[in-house]
Parts: C-alpha cells; sequence; structure tokens
C-alpha cells in the first residue's frame, strides 16, 4: 500500500471504526508485566492507530515499535503520527525469513504484538504469525484483526482473467486474502496460532458492515468516496496508464454491486443517499505459553 494521505482519509470513518471496536473489546482483557516490555505492532500504516489509540492506552514507559513493509506509510507515520522517545518506526516485512537480521527483532522480545489489519495482504501467514510468535516473550499476547473475505478481492480474482484487465493482474494471488475461499476461517487461523504454539484465547469472524455515509458528512458523494476508498488500498493502480485507471475502479465498483458486496440506499424522506458495504471480519487473541 502507498497511498497513506488517501488511506488515511479515507479509511478512518470506515473499516478503522470496526477495527478500534474490536481492539476496544479485546483490550480489557490483555494483561500487562510488571516490568513494562516493548509493544510491537505489525502493518502500522499510516500511524493513525499507533499514536491515536495505542499509544495513549498503555502502560507509563511503554515503548512501541511500529512496522510495516511500505516505504510510503512509514514516511507518512514519522511525518503525521511521530512521538519521539515512545514510538519507533521500522521498515520490516512480516513474512520476513532473515528474523533474526531485523532492527524489529533487536528491540525485541515484545510484551504485545499488535496486528491490524494486516493478515489479508500477506500471502504466506504461516510465517507471519511464526514471526510474531517468535517476537513475543514468554506470556506475551499478540491481537489480530482480519479481512477474510471481502467482495473486492472476488472483483480482483474475475478481473485477472479479463482481457483488458489480465496484464496488469498476473500476480493476484498476492493480494486476495488467503482465507477468501475459506470455509471457515476462524477455525483456519485458530490451526495456524496453535501449530505456532499460541495457546488461543479468542477467535471470532463473521459477517460486519460499514456505511459511507451522506454527501452533506463527507463532502463529497458516498460513491466518490468509496471509489477514493477503494484506490486507496488497490495494489494494482499504478501499473495502469493513467486513461484506464478510472475504468478500472468503476469495473470494480460495478462487480462488487454485482457481488451484493456493496448496496446503495436513499432514504425516501431526505433523499440523502448511503452506501453499505458488506465483508467478513475475524478477530483473535492469542498467548504465547
Ligand atoms: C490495511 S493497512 C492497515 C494499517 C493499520 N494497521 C490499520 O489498522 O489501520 C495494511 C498495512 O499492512 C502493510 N503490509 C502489507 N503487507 C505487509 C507485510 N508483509 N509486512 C508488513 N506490513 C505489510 C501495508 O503496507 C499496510 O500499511
Amino acid at each position: 500500500m502507498d497511498k497513506p494521505e488517501l488511506y488515511s482519509r479515507c479509511a478512518a470513518p470506515t473499516f478503522a471504526a470496526v477495527n478500534i471496536r474490536q481492539l476496544e473489546e479485546l483490550w480489557p482483557t490483555l494483561t500487562w508485566p510488571d516490568q513494562p516490555l516493548p509493544v510491537l505492532e505489525v502493518g502500522c500504516g499510516p500511524g493513525d492507530i499507533t499514536a491515536k489509540f495505542l499509544a495513549p492506552r498503555l502502560p507509563g514507559g511503554t515503548k512501541i515499535v511500529s512496522c510495516d513493509i511500505s516505504p510510503e506509510m512509514l514516511r507518512y507515520a514519522e511525518e503525521h503520527n511521530g512521538r519521539p522517545g515512545v514510538i519507533s518506526y521500522e521498515s520490516f516485512d512480516a513474512a520476513e525469513k532473515d528474523l533474526e537480521g531485523t532492527a524489529v527483532w533487536k528491540h525485541g522480545p515484545y510484551s504485545k504484538a499488535f496486528a491490524l489489519l494486516l493478515l489479508h495482504w500477506v500471502p504466506d501467514n504461516r510465517c507471519a504469525i511464526q514471526n510474531i510468535y517468535r517476537l513475543l516473550a514468554e506470556g506475551g499476547e499478540a491481537v489480530f484483526t482480519v479481512v477474510p473475505y471481502v467482495s473486492v478481492f472476488a472483483a480482483y480474482e474475475e478481473m485477472a482473467e479479463e482481457p483488458r484487465w489480465k496484464i496488469y493482474m498476473e500476480d493476484v494471488r498476492k493480494f486476495v486474502s488467503p482465507y477468501q475461499h475459506s470455509p471457515d476461517p476462524a477455525a483456519e487461523l485458530r490451526q495456524l496460532l496453535e501449530a505456532a504454539g499460541f495457546q488461543v484465547l479468542h477467535c471470532w469472524a463473521g459477517e460486519v458492515e460499514v456505511v459511507f455515509r451522506s454527501e452533506q458528512e463527507l463532502k463529497v458523494s458516498s460513491f466518490l468516496f468509496v471509489a477514493e476508498f477503494l484506490v486507496s488500498v488497490n495494489p494494482f493502480l499504478n501499473r495502469l496508464p493513467l486513461g484506464e485507471r478510472d475504468d478500472f475502479i468503476d469495473d470494480i465498483l460495478q462487480r462488487m454491486y454485482k457481488l451484493n458486496g456493496i448496496i446503495k440506499e436513499v432514504d425516501s424522506s431526505s433523499g440523502e443517499s448511503k452506501i453499505i458495504y458488506f465483508y467478513t471480519s475475524m478477530k483473535a487473541l492469542a498467548k504465547k505459553l
């Protein structure tokens, strides 16, 4: 992901709300060591959750190491969500094979690991989960939020078969959630966590919806807002000629309508429109014994 401004602006009122609600539900069950150990955040994106949610809630003196694979995200996070002496932002691939050679390893071990809206971006979940397990101190806990299924991924898969788009999407599998076709994503995640050595304290998957609200609230049409959100998370767009990009996003949106992944509703009295976006969400809390 390389569009931090757009992601920060468009994700905040939508996915972030679900993400934060899920974090708030799990937060009271977390346990904290007497001596503060650092906290790890993997896939921190623009750092909004790091600075605005995590940092204010951590026990005094706790340092946060937040990492991401995207240099653009890290640059934005440092510039807009820097907290010198509290948060250090590091470059890191969650599925790194040489874990002990990374800066993230050197700052550890960690009392907590947060991997929020990350695992659906990582094809090798087994390796990412094992890495997180190894980075934790004994008794450390890991919190995951994931999007196992969403219609936008189904749209990518369809479009990768289309003559017009296929040359830009040959590696589509890398950008579709590894749980997209799973009949039971929570059971799959639980199995991966247990295989890494975790005790699973909580693992849930279910349908959620986010509402892209009215034109008054967003100052742009809800349709345009959804399109901007899709741009902010789209891995293919930079490969397309400029003149093809609007059609590409429009094609995704039309397919999402057909798949019932989004619906438009118009309030009969006010005439106000909103777009409802459906997807499957998953959250897990696991402990290193
Ligand atoms: C949807 S954003 C989530 C950002 C933030 N955690 C949040 O909840 O708003 C996913 C982030 O994961 C990062 N990412 C994707 N693959 C990664 C990997 N293999 N290792 C580390 N970060 C990765 C992306 O660059 C992006 O910033």
